[in-house]
Formats: C-alpha cells, sequence, structure tokens
C-alpha cells in the first residue's frame, strides 16, 4: 500500500527531531543544555490550572460548540480589539487546538494548485511544508540581516503576482526574534489593500516583545482588517504549549470554512481548557510581565555571551525568544556547527537551514533556558569555538 503522493510533499518540525536525538545523549548520561525548542520553561500560571482543575469538577468534559465557547470568544475579541487597535467580535473568532490549526485550516481552505504564496524565509517550517503540501507554490521572502530581520519591500513588491493568494507574515518571528517595523506594515499595508489577496499574520509571539511599544499588526492598517487572519493563541503567551488551545481572528466567510473542518476533524476543542482559556485572558497579567522581563534579562545575556565567541555576530532581537546567530565567521557550516555543539559540548541548538534556504550560515538558540544554563552554554560553546578559533585570527 503506497501512501497518497501529497505526503511526500509534507515537512517536518527539526526542533521536535533534534529534542529526540538530545534526549537519546541525555540517555547515555551526557549533559545537556537544551536550546532547541520553543517553548517557556516556566509553569502555566497556577490561576490557570486552577480554573481548569475547577472546570473539570464542574463536567466541563464533554463537546461543546465548534466554533469555541461563546465567552472565550468574546473575551479573545476584547483582548485582539484592544493590543491592535482594530474592532472584532465574538463572530470573528475561531478557537482550535493549538496556534498550529490556523495555519492548517486556512490554508487548507483557500489554496489550489497554481496559487502562490509569499512567506518568510528564515520562518517557521509549517509554512511550506503546508504550502507544498496542498500542491501551492512557495514565494520565499529572503529576511536581511540587516534590516533587523525584515525583508526588502523592492522585493517584496516584484515577488507579487497575479497567482498571489496569501501573503504569511510573523511577527514577532521565529526564528530571528525580527520584529516587523510600522512603516514595514504600513508599506506592505499600500501593497496589498487592493489585491484579491489574503494575509495570514502569525501573531503567537504577540506579548513577548522589548520595546516600550507593542508590536504593531498589519490589520490595523485602513482596509486590512476583511483579508487578515491573525493567528494568536495562550502556548507562549502563557506557558500553555501543552494544552494545545490558539486561536484565530478572520473575516466571517472564514470563519465557517475553519469551523466545517474543525468539525471534520477534531469537533471542538477541549471543553475544560477552553475555560481555562477564559481565567487566562480575563485573569491578572502579571504573570505574563514577569516571564517577558526574564526573557529579556536572558536574551542581553545570551546575546552578549554570543558576540564574544570568535566568528558569531548576534542581532539583539525585539521579540520572541530566539537568538539567531550568524555563523558563518566560523568557517564552519551552520549544519556541521549545529551538530558539532550537540554530540560534542552538549548543546543542542537548531541550525538556521531547519528553517529554510536562507536560514542557512545561521544557528538558532532558544533562550527559554535558565539564565545558569545559558551560561553554561556560551562558556560550552567558547570552548568549542577553540576549534575555529585560531583559523579564525589567522585570516
Ligand atoms: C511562528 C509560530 N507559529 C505558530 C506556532 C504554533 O504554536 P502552537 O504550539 O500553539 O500550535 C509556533 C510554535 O512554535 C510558532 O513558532
Amino acid at each position: 500500500m503506497k501512501l497518497a503522493e501529497r505526503m511526500s510533499r509534507i515537512g517536518v518540525e527539526s526542533a521536535f527531531d533534534v529534542l529526540v536525538r538530545a534526549r537519546a545523549l541525555e540517555a547515555q548520561g551526557r549533559s545537556v543544555v537544551h536550546l532547541e525548542i520553543g517553548e517557556p520553561d516556566f509553569p502555566t500560571p497556577a490561576h490557570i490550572i486552577e480554573a481548569a482543575k475547577k472546570a473539570l469538577d464542574e463536567g466541563w468534559t464533554h463537546y461543546g460548540p465548534t466554533q469555541g465557547m461563546p465567552d472565550l470568544r468574546e473575551a479573545i475579541a476584547d483582548t485582539v480589539s484592544r493590543t491592535r487597535g482594530i474592532h472584532v467580535g465574538p463572530q470573528h473568532v475561531s478557537v482550535v487546538p493549538g496556534g498550529k490549526p490556523i495555519l492548517f485550516f486556512p490554508m487548507l481552505a483557500l489554496l489550489e494548485p497554481g496559487d502562490e504564496v509569499i512567506y518568510p524565509n528564515p520562518g517557521f517550517p509549517i509554512y511550506e511544508s503546508m504550502i507544498r503540501f496542498l500542491g501551492a507554490t512557495p514565494v520565499a521572502m529572503p529576511l536581511e540581516e540587516r534590516r533587523g530581520f525584515s525583508f526588502d519591500l523592492d522585493l517584496f513588491r516584484d515577488r507579487l503576482s497575479n497567482r498571489t493568494k496569501l501573503v504569511i507574515l510573523n511577527s514577532p518571528q521565529n526564528p530571528t526574534g525580527g520584529v516587523i517595523p510600522r512603516e514595514d506594515l504600513k508599506v506592505i499595508a499600500d501593497l496589498l489593500r487592493d489585491r484579491d489577496v489574503v494575509i495570514l499574520s502569525d501573531e503567537i509571539y504577540s506579548r513577548i516583545y522589548y520595546d516600550a511599544e507593542p508590536p504593531a499588526s498589519i490589520a490595523s492598517f485602513p482596509g486590512m482588517l476583511e483579508k487578515t487572519i491573525i493567528l494568536d493563541g495562550f502556548s507562549k503567551t502563557y506557558a500553555m504549549t501543552g494544552w494545545r488551545m490558539g486561536y484565530g481572528v478572520m473575516p466571517t466567510w472564514l470563519v465557517e470554512a475553519v469551523t466545517k473542518l474543525m468539525v471534520n476533524s477534531n469537533s471542538c476543542t477541549a471543553s475544560f481548557t477552553q475555560r481555562a482559556g477564559l481565567a487566562a485572558l480575563t485573569g491578572p497579567q502579571d504573570c505574563v510581565d514577569r516571564m517577558v522581563a526574564e526573557f529579556r534579562r536572558r536574551r542581553d545575556a545570551i546575546c552578549q555571551g554570543l558576540n564574544e565567541i570568535p566568528g558569531f555576530r548576534c542581532a539583539v532581537p525585539g521579540g520572541a525568544f530566539y537568538a539567531f546567530a550568524n555563523v558563518t565567521g566560523t568557517g564552519i557550516g551552520s549544519k556541521e556547527l549545529a551538530d558539532l555543539l550537540l554530540t560534542e559540548y552538549g548543546v543542542s541548538c537548531l541550525t538556521g537551514g531547519c528553517f529554510g534556504e536562507y536560514g542557512e550560515g545561521y544557528v538558532r538558540f532558544s533562550y527559554a533556558n535558565s539564565l545558569a544554563n545559558l551560561h553554561e552554554a556560551v562558556g560550552r560553546i567558547k570552548k568549542a569555538a577553540e576549534r575555529w578559533e585560531a583559523a579564525v585570527a589567522a585570516r
């Protein structure tokens, strides 16, 4: 029996593979500092856990509405309206199990072979995987280190065609930590306003930013709301990756399509987790502020440490919890370097190539780990650097 042809086009997320390799080394007694996986290392805040326990006791253990519970959708609409400066209601919200289904379902609903999708590269690997899986054509937008990992707007204009159906934006960004400046979003909005395209704005890191101003959303520019899908969720903001709960905010015709795909696949998102999600959005937010403050300390520490390593150059990211270091100065390929760091020095990180061809030459370090472990990792990389230091100095 053969798998369907489309399965030859679907990709994977390498972070999970590297995690397995790292755990196998640990099982052999090796010490590994985990800087590969993209999830907050903090526990889910206690009041959210309490809300879930209470919900279980109260019997929230049955099917719920496919689109998500009305009061949770109301709270999501309020939060998104307030944080993005837009006006949306519960009818624009789909609650789904994690952020990923808001990539999967809208793309499944929209894309046909021949459609072009513009997406960031390096970028979250699921974008390209889904585009190829659905037989659409991926059109990569290289992210530029010298522009804070935003893209070249002239190139973006050139890449738009009458086959462009979807544009994927991600800010704050995985894997670079870059934040798309408001001025760039304005240019992008001006270029897209009169086109028949949908924008999928992946804002899963919307609460994890380090500048005074929150990252802007393309949805807040005139004429954009009616063609934008905002992807956000609970995984990163409230350290709830294992709960599997996310949401999309989009025009109602797309909500209808997502709801049909949900009823065909999941029926609904788990009921008691939705009660916990409501507690997360309506409860105290100081837990999020504390987490972000700690991420900022770690960001500063790891970027400083990485910039002291010969051959490394690491821009200070404006959001998310990733440091994306340019390692071309080491003279070692980024994949080889990431392998060397894991197998010989016990630092688990991801080669930029995991995020697309334009990620080559970079290594991603997730700083969702303690300051002590980050210092340990930098110390280990400095030891590893003795291998290439002499060659670098001689150049
Ligand atoms: C850019 C981006 N989008 C979406 C997701 C998916 O989030 P979730 O775990 O809620 O499905 C991730 C997770 O790493 C991500 O980095």
